[in-house]
């Protein structure tokens, strides 16, 4: 596939695991030629790059991000060669692949961990890991599963010592400060990027180094390492991606794009649970708030935008009061609360409600970035919260209204995990096959609003400005981009507003038409004056005589 700089910008990312979509040889668990059969799908929906998680050989405590070997395939999803197959296919038809780099830590199975174990003290080998006879080292590094593990230190029997790691216990941290683990990690990568991957998550990027006094987070060291991985990456395979994965303050997180040196990509943390509280609260403050405070990043440079994944909807990156908000007002049951986030789904998060699905979706699809799907939220799939972990929201994609949904052939109690049968969300209702026989499904409206995305350069390349209405429960803002010109409005109430916007245009005339709708309204002396439905949004244009055929095809139909 060729690789034209800056394609991270265009690009519409979805989310998947191996596990989780589809099972082709009857054992309960998702694997490689599943997933392949379900490429058209996942093309048709018109994204065009699949980021596809952890599926090394791992005990998998924690989904695959507990590695074992690095070099392989876990046999359970499949064998390199139907890697190499998906690869190729998921090309033939447009779609990238991202696969992850997790460098962090390996499993506590990985044979490095049993080989430092039985190494003399002081050597390389025991030295891949992080290593202490003083568990106060390191003292107030924050912990991450706060509510799995007491200490970021785990006492180890064989060795005496005690091991460093900022995930759970079998999760070891590797050590940064030995040159051998610095050259393992180069090899990964070259073996991955030769088999013709498009680019890596680089998951739990800013823990590789520690140093004490600090909060071991965002060392120089640690950006120092990513500038030299990043160099080689440009010399060895240029034109693949680094997606950062740095839940941080928009100013640290900004740093690991470097002086564009580092990563292409970087999500944007403390946008993600913003968009809910300014839903929640009908107040587009925590927008402004911290799309105000991110600070300018480099012009080859791309945020990545979501709204769900398969972590707990984390809200590390709020404060303490708007965290205790959104735990009142999106997750009352104790029992959907995790570490310091939320273990659910977008729908049900939005109380299975589609203007709100469809809302969030308008936001994510219109704000500064590159948009992330998690697989299933696209036919707004429910959530388990009584299983294990994040389990609950990682549970077997839903086809159709057969057995175990038509995910698997096995017998159900086989399953990885239980296909999502609550009332509400069950999966004789909620499928893919029932979503496409219902012209006003929520995949259906998925694929519109992705393909009218799709026309517009401006969402993933053009500039951002605030527009200002009149009301707070209006967010406006401008998407511009060369003679492309996007005004987005946004009701976040659930009541009728009327609203004045100034569009920051002085003088500005013309009739806006919404690329939904059709509706039209006349923007005059530059300002709009308009009223909102309850959870409406528009993204309003200066008609281009070339798409409008194209726009009300669309309209007539109301489906893509
Ligand atoms: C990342 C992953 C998460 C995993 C953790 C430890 O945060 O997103 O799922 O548990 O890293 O590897």
């Amino acid at each position: 596939m060729e690789r034209t700089s800056g394609w991270f910008k265009d690009a519409i990312i979805y989310q998947v695991h191996v596990k989780t979509y589809r099972d082709t040889n009857g054992d309960g668990i998702g694997d490689f030629s599943g997933l392949i059969s379900k490429l058209d799908y996942i093309r048709d929906l018109g994204v065009n790059t699949i980021w596809v998680m952890p599926f090394y050989p791992s005990p998998l405590r924690d989904d695959g991000y507990d590695i074992a070997d690095y070099m392989r395939i876990n046999p359970t999803f499949g064998k390199v060669e139907d890697l190499q197959t998906l690869i190729r296919e998921a090309h033939a038809r447009d779609l990238r692949v991202i696969t992850e780099l997790v460098i962090n830590h390996t499993s506590d199975q990985h044979p490095w961990f049993a080989r430092a174990k039985k190494a003399p003290a002081g050597s390389s080998h025991r030295d891949f890991y992080v290593w202490t006879d003083n568990p106060e080292q390191y003292q107030g590094v924050r912990i991450i599963f706060r509510d799995f593990e007491p200490s970021n230190w785990s006492f180890d029997e064989e060795t005496g010592l005690y091991y460093w790691h900022r995930f759970f216990n079998h999760q070891p941290d590797l050590n940064f400060d030995n040159p051998e683990v610095q050259a393992e990690i180069f090899a990964i990568m070259d073996y991955w990027a030769s088999m013709g991957v498009d680019g890596f998550r680089l998951d739990a990027i800013p823990y590789l180094y520690e140093r004490e006094g600090t909060s071991c987070e965002n060392l120089p060291e640690t950006h120092a390492f990513l500038k030299k991985l990043r160099s080689y990456l440009d010399e060895k395979h240029p034109g693949l991606l680094f997606l950062a994965e740095a839940n941080m303050w928009p100013e640290d997180s900004a740093a690991y794009f470097g002086e564009g040196d580092e990563c292409h990509m970087n999500y944007h943390f403390p946008l993600m649970p913003r968009l809910y509280l300014a839903l929640k609260k009908a107040d587009r403050g925590p927008i402004e708030y911290i799309l105000n405070r991110t600070p300018q990043i480099p012009a080859t440079c791309q945020w990545a935008i979501f709204l769900r994944c398969h972590d707990e909807l984390t809200l590390e990156m709020v404060t303490d009061e708007d965290r205790q908000f959104m735990w009142e007002n999106y997750s009352p049951e104790p029992r959907a609360r995790i570490n310091l986030g939320i273990r659910k789904r977008l729908s049900t998060l939005m109380d299975n409600d589609l203007r709100r699905i469809k809302l969030m979706n308008a936001l994510l699809f219109s704000m500064p970035g590159t948009p992330l799907v998690y697989y299933g939220d696209e036919i707004g799939m429910g959530d388990n919260i009584w299983l294990n972990d994040r389990d609950g929201v990682r549970t077997p994609m839903q086809w159709n209204a057969g057995l175990n949904a038509g995910f698997s052939e096995a017998d159900p109690s086989a399953l990885y995990l239980p296909v999502i049968a609550d009332e509400e969300f069950h999966f004789t209702k909620i499928n893919v096959e029932a979503a496409e026989e219902d012209p006003y499904s929520l995949l259906h409206w998925m694929r519109r609003i992705i393909s009218i995305r799709k026309q517009y350069a401006a969402f993933g390349r053009g500039d951002f400005n605030f527009a200002e209405a009149d009301h707070p429960s209006v967010l406006s803002y401008w998407r511009s981009y060369g003679v492309e010109n996007i005004l987005v409005v946004v009701n976040l109430s659930q009541v009728l507003q009327s609203t004045a916007i100034d569009l920051n245009k002085p003088g500005f005339q013309a009739v806006l038409e919404d690329l939904f709708s059709g509706r039209r309204i006349h923007a005059e002396n530059g300002q709009i004056k308009t009223e909102l439905h309850p959870f409406e949004f528009l993204w309003l244009t200066e008609p281009r005589p070339e798409l409008a055929v194209l726009v009300e095809d669309k309209l007539v139909l109301g489906l893509d």
